[in-house]
């Protein structure tokens, strides 16, 4: 009886040529594919798999618990790497590897196999993540060693297997993408003077195209979690589906990175994030008004953190879990609703409102109506300044 294997596949290029050559290695392949929101046929991709010479394949829609469990922690944290990768790749995999561990553990497989290449941070974060839930299982990754070095390669592999593969030769960029955000590389991007073209995005509609009118969105938060679109309640996946619509039209949340991978590498990554950018704006805008500043500049901090963790496959990690506790303790009086009005790749805040502002328009004032007690001023400022004066 030949070892079983459970790989991670994603019905593309690679991944079915994985199952060949596990196959050719001796092992039986048992598939795992989640929809974390890239729009694939369930059907289509048991045909592929099986055709390909998988034995069984387990196809799970995971874009509630992805939502949930990652994106929303990620979103009170304000994560954001780099200052323009919200994570969306990042926040899928550990997800995706914890299933993968789960179907080893019930096929009674003790390996595990991904489609991802020596150089970039998928692997890291696959690998990683196995590990701390299930040291004894063993990782193949075979494209970290097998001979196809080119597409062309792997195209004529695929032929003299049969593989069910509609692929080109040319295939422009290395795509990946989910309910957060879509992640875009290689190809001409690799020219850091290239421009992405319009050919390379898929949410997101041009500038130029984008309507000349703004519109006005209002998004409501219940400690934290966005629960309402202008003024419609709705589950977190339809709200993050609907703002990736709304604002993708308006041509929001384009970002074009160099990135520094946990390998080592810079890369030059392209991303398209609109629901992302649009509720991390508003929640931030909350968070202005309703948390005091050492809370507020100690989130900063807990924010870059967070995203350096989940960015490097930290996520099953004790620190991870901690920041995730201080962040979860600063979102009880986020609540309240924020108005942002969209235009041509801008995310305008519009209006601000929550029954816990600490706003004070007395305090604030220059008008008439000031209560400002302007006789502490002077002898706060001797005292403040008193560190610093020689
Ligand atoms: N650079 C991003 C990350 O490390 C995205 C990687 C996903 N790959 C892709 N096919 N574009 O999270």
């Amino acid at each position: 009886m030949s070892k079983k294997i459970v790989l991670a596949y994603s019905g593309g290029l690679d991944t079915s040529c994985c199952i060949a050559y596990l196959l050719e290695k001796g092992y039986e392949v048992v598939c795992f594919s989640a929809n974390l929101g890239s729009e694939f046929s369930p059907s289509d991709l048991k045909k592929r798999a099986i055709a390909s010479g998988a034995s069984k394949i387990y196809i799970k829609d995971l874009r509630w618990e992805f939502a949930k469990q990652f994106v929303l922690p990620s979103l009170k944290a304000n994560a954001v790497y780099e200052g323009k990768y919200v994570l969306s790749t990042a926040l899928g995999r550990p997800l995706i590897a914890k299933y993968l561990v789960e179907v080893a553990k019930k096929e009674k497989a003790n390996v595990i196999a991904h489609g991802c290449t020596a150089k970039g941070n998928d692997q890291v974060r696959f690998d990683t993540t196995v590990k701390i839930l299930n040291p004894r299982i063993k990782i193949v990754a075979p494209l970290r060693e097998w001979h196809l070095t080119s597409r062309e390669s792997e195209l004529e592999y695929a032929k003299s297997k049969k593989l069910p593969i509609t692929a080109t030769k040319e295939k422009i960029y290395s795509i990946d993408k989910n309910i957060w955000g879509v992640s875009i590389e290689a190809g001409i991007l690799e020219n850091l003077n290239n421009e992405p073209k319009d050919d390379a995005y898929f949410m997101t509609q041009s500038l130029l195209k984008a309507p000349n009118k703004p519109e006005y969105i209002n998004i409501t938060f219940e400690k934290g979690i966005p629960a309402a679109l202008n003024n419609k309640k709705m589950d977190l996946v339809s709200l993050i589906e609907k703002l990736n619509q709304i604002g993708g039209r308006h041509g929001i949340g384009r970002t074009d990175l160099i990135e520094d991978r946990t390998v080592g590498i810079k890369s030059r990554e392209v991303y398209e994030a609109p629901a992302a950018w649009v509720l991390i704006a508003a929640h931030k805008e909350l968070e202005s008004l309703v948390l005091d500043k050492e809370t507020l500049y100690f989130k900063e901090i807990v924010g870059l953190k967070y995203a350096q963790l989940v960015y490097q496959g930290l996520w099953f990690s004790k620190l991870r879990e901690s920041l995730d506790a201080v962040v979860q303790n600063t979102q009880e009086p986020v609540s309240g609703k924020i108005t942002l009005k969209l235009y041509k790749g801008n995310i305008i805040i519009a209006k601000r409102n929550s029954k816990n502002s600490l706003y004070k328009k007395e305090l604030a004032t220059y008008g008439k109506k000031d209560k400002f007690d302007k006789t502490s001023a002077e002898g706060f400022i001797n005292i403040f300044s008193m560190p610093f004066v020689r």
